[in-house]
């Protein structure tokens, strides 16, 4: 596993064989199994991994956010060395945006709802820094977590608007045994706010079964998704929205498919869930 923070060593070693397919998954760090498994499905279906690991400043609305991002280089390189990951860049934030630095890419309608109306400026941020992997890298495929839906539906329009030449690969969200989506903001939940952080997992799957068995008003559902959060003292609402999955438009009547998502403080901490609904 070669590790490099310089722009031209990954370049090099990207390009040392130019027949070999590449897979990108693009972190910020923190690792943990749901990170991994986007590594595992990359090695899976190319042959050659390559991981950044970045606290991307720019798509930190909130400073304070950004300086209680948890990090630990040593432990994320062992566990991707173990996931036999292949090229690995840890660039710094002055390596990524230099002085005088002054592009960005906004992605419009998909970026204002949801996530994007929460955090003001979090999607030009994700966007501008992927953009700068997928160029610094060239990957034949780039993975990304479904956790993240609206990032996905972000990526996904980028990627076709700016005819960059790869394919995005949309991977399951993997859970704690009690359902908690995994997170690397979990672990700056106090122990009660962890253990009513279930919720978010318990709404999305009450408002799944009902939708299982044939409810489709979109009222109805964010209804019981809002009482099922609001059992738990600690929580919060941010927002409970059901979603055409790629357009990001509000749904009155569900029909075939639909993306279930939700914010929600539990304490200080904000967490995000989705589950796409098929019928
Ligand atoms: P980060 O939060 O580190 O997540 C890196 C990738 O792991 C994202 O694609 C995310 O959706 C995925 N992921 C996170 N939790 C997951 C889980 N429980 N199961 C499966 N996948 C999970 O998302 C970012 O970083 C950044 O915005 C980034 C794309 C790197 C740009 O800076």
């Amino acid at each position: 596993m070669n590790i490099y923070n310089n722009i031209a060593d990954i370049r090099q070693s990207r390009w040392a064989d130019p027949q070999l397919s590449w897979g990108l998954v693009p972190t910020m760090g923190y690792l943990h199994e749901g990170h991994i498994s986007l590594v595992e499905r990359a090695r899976q279906e190319n042959d050659r991994v390559g991981v950044s690991i970045f606290v991307n400043p720019t798509q930190f609305n909130d400073p304070k956010d950004l300086a209680v991002y948890p990090r630990n280089l040593e432990r994320d390189l062992a566990m991707l060395q173990a996931a036999g990951a292949d090229l690995i860049w840890t660039p710094t934030p002055e390596q990524v945006y230099p002085p005088e630095y002054q592009t960005y890419i906004t992605v419009e309608t998909v970026t204002q709802v949801l996530e994007g109306a929460a955090r003001p400026g979090h999607f030009r941020g994700v966007a501008t820094v992927v953009a700068k992997l997928f160029n610094v890298f060239q990957p034949h495929r780039a993975y990304f977590g479904q956790k993240d839906a609206q990032q996905v539906a972000v990526i996904k329009r980028m990627v076709q608007d700016l005819n960059f030449n790869l394919t995005v690969i949309s991977c399951p969200t993997l859970r704690e045994a009690d359902g908690l989506a995994m997170s690397s903001r979990n672990v700056n939940l106090t122990p009660e706010a962890r253990q009513q952080a279930t919720c978010l997992y318990q709404a999305l799957s009450a408002a799944k079964a009902a939708f299982e068995q044939g409810e489709r008003s979109a009222n109805h559902l964010r209804q019981m998704m809002t009482v099922v959060i609001q059992a738990a003292p600690l929580a919060r609402i941010d927002y409970i929205s059901i979603t055409h999955p790629d357009t990001l438009m509000e749904l009155e009547t569900l029909e075939q498919t639909a993306l279930f998502s939700m914010a929600v403080f539990m304490g200080k901490v904000r967490l995000i869930d989705n589950m796409q609904m098929v019928s």
